[in-house]
């Protein structure tokens, strides 16, 4: 769960990409009995009054010895070192350098285990806000560790003073077994963890809160409470969903209905001028299966079920928003993570956040196409296991390409973002001739500051999807990881390959498709001839 994020947001999936993402690959890995608690922390931010009378259930000595270290001053004693980890020692150092030092604002990842329950966070949560600190990555899963109920990973921005004063005070609190500063990029490239299976899925459910209808005062839906009462019905479908389960059915509102309509009808007007051949293709098998008419919004099993069919894609229902480093992993097991609400009646053309029409209509007929399918995996797989700046190069190609890529027909440059295929405003922007349009080159699209928060001012062109996917693995293989991850869709397995075992099993394998493919040419060969 997010609690903020300064740098990112707009209207995809992944538009919400952190770039501060924080999923130490050391902490990332959270049960699914959480979902449950999270959503309940997520509620508390929610219903003010929720949170009111969490307030008053805070621990008040905490509080208290916060606030009496806003006025202290960090202590230089060198004994005040005993006991002190490396990162503290470095950190007490630097502050000690001069008064701007000690005011710097200091990034901390910190790794909090809980003895009590989750709403001893809140408490921990209460203590950083009185010591003027801001938590902009919080995670949370049950602890191994005897005695301790949770481990908390939380990256706070605050003035070194105030870090300092606040370890001190945590420390002294009955309510943490242990506290401990993490050292920024500190990940665990020996033993990383990452989704291994498809039902680990599970766990890659970290949800962020930006423009959720309750926090943003300009989201369309934010004073409307049966609106805000239908995305909790609705988000809570998506908390209870597990590996295997059937995706269940929503019942669609004539609302609903009526707006999934207007967006429908636009698509339809736009896409044989302006949309890729691929989506087009997808597009009319859609119609041809019923699943795609303007009178209903289909169902997320339909679509899953159709996906499923032509390439193994499958689909899952979200909450909402998901950190970048979920989402991609997803992706490796061709699993994408859709949600299922649909945006304000009020605003058809326009969402603050991905909604089920953005979903449906800009995501998931592409996923029918073959080669886009391998791309969007490839995304997926490289992010098994990546560093944190890794992640955000990943997440800022998928953000140029599977969210506002363009690709060139027959001379003529067509959309294949999902933010650029459900989003006829921008569409009409991205075509217009005002935007810079650049080819699509990896190495130079991954660090291509973006606009999250208006229309792009630079779109990035693909040759092909095929000419994407040669360059994006080129460039995949300069990464940092220092193994190899395939995907088993036999097992719907991730595996590493670092063993002799496993180059020899996947040679194996090699050699009964080329003898497939021999055979095959040999008897086309002997028909032709
Ligand atoms: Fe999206």
């Amino acid at each position: 769960m997010y609690v903020s994020d300064n740098k990112m947001a707009t209207m995809c999936c992944l538009w919400l990409l952190d770039a501060s993402l924080a999923t130490d690959a050391a902490v990332a890995h959270f049960a699914s009995q959480l979902q449950r608690q999270h959503q309940a922390q997520i509620n508390d931010q929610y219903d003010d009054q929720v949170f009111d009378s969490e307030e008053k259930s805070i621990d008040h000595d905490l509080e208290n010895e916060v606030e009496s270290s806003e006025s202290s001053e960090p202590s230089s004693d060198n004994d005040s070192d005993a006991g002190l980890t490396e990162e503290e020692v470095l950190l007490e150092k630097a502050a000690s350098q001069d008064k701007d030092a000690e005011k710097a604002i200091q990034r901390a990842t910190l790794v909090l285990r809980l003895r009590e329950g989750i709403n001893s966070l809140a408490r921990v949560l209460k203590v950083i806000e009185n010591g003027k600190g801001n938590v902009v990555h919080l995670e949370s899963r049950p602890s191994k560790e005897q005695g301790v109920q949770f481990d908390i990973l939380a990256k706070v921005d605050m003035t070194r003073k105030d870090l300092l004063a606040l370890m001190k005070i945590l420390r002294q609190s009955s309510t943490l077994a242990s506290i401990t500063i993490l050292a920024e990029d500190n990940i665990n490239v020996k033993n990383p963890w990452f989704p291994r299976h498809a039902r680990d899925l599970d766990n890659c459910n970290h949800l962020m809160t930006k423009y959720e209808p309750e926090l943003d005062m300009n989201h369309p839906g934010f004073s409307d409470k049966v609106y805000r009462s239908r995305r909790k019905e609705i988000a809570n479908i998506a908390f209870d969903y597990k590996f295997g389960d059937l995706i269940p059915v929503i019942e669609y509102t004539a609302d609903e209905v009526g707006t999934w309509t207007a967006v429908f009808n636009n698509v339809l007007d736009l896409m044989p001028k302006h949309f890729c051949m691929e989506y087009r293709n997808a597009f009319k098998m859609l119609q041809d299966d019923k699943i795609f008419t303007a009178d209903k919004i289909p169902q997320l099993k339909d679509m899953n079920e159709f996906l499923k069919k032509h390439t193994g894609f499958t689909l899952r229902p979200a909450a909402g928003l998901l950190t970048a480093r979920d989402f991609l992993a997803s992706l490796a097991f061709r699993v994408f993570q859709s949600t299922q609400y649909i945006r304000h009646s009020t605003s058809p053309f326009h969402t603050p956040e991905p909604d089920y029409i953005h979903e449906v209509l800009g995501h998931m007929p592409l996923l029918a196409d073959p080669s886009f399918a391998q791309f969007s995996q490839e995304l997926g797989l490289a992010s098994l296991g990546a560093s944190d700046e890794e992640i955000e190069k990943l997440s800022t190609v998928y953000w140029f390409t599977i969210e506002f890529g363009l690709c060139k027909e027959h001379g003529e440059v067509k959309a294949y973002g999902a933010g650029l295929l459900s989003a006829y405003g921008e569409l009409l922007h991205a075509v217009s001739g005002k935007p810079e349009l650049r080819p699509f080159e990896p190495s130079i699209t991954a660090v291509q500051p973006y606009q999250d928060q208006e229309y792009q001012p630079i779109y990035f062109v693909a040759e092909s999807f095929e000419d994407a996917k040669d360059k994006f693995r080129k460039w995949v293989s300069s990464m940092s990881r220092p193994f190899e991850v395939r995907y088993n869709p036999h097992t719907q397995r991730a595996e590493i390959l670092d063993s002799v075992d496993q180059l020899n099993n996947l040679m194996t394998q090699l050699n009964l498709e080329m003898l497939h493919l021999n055979t095959a040419l040999n008897k086309l060969k002997m028909r032709s001839g």
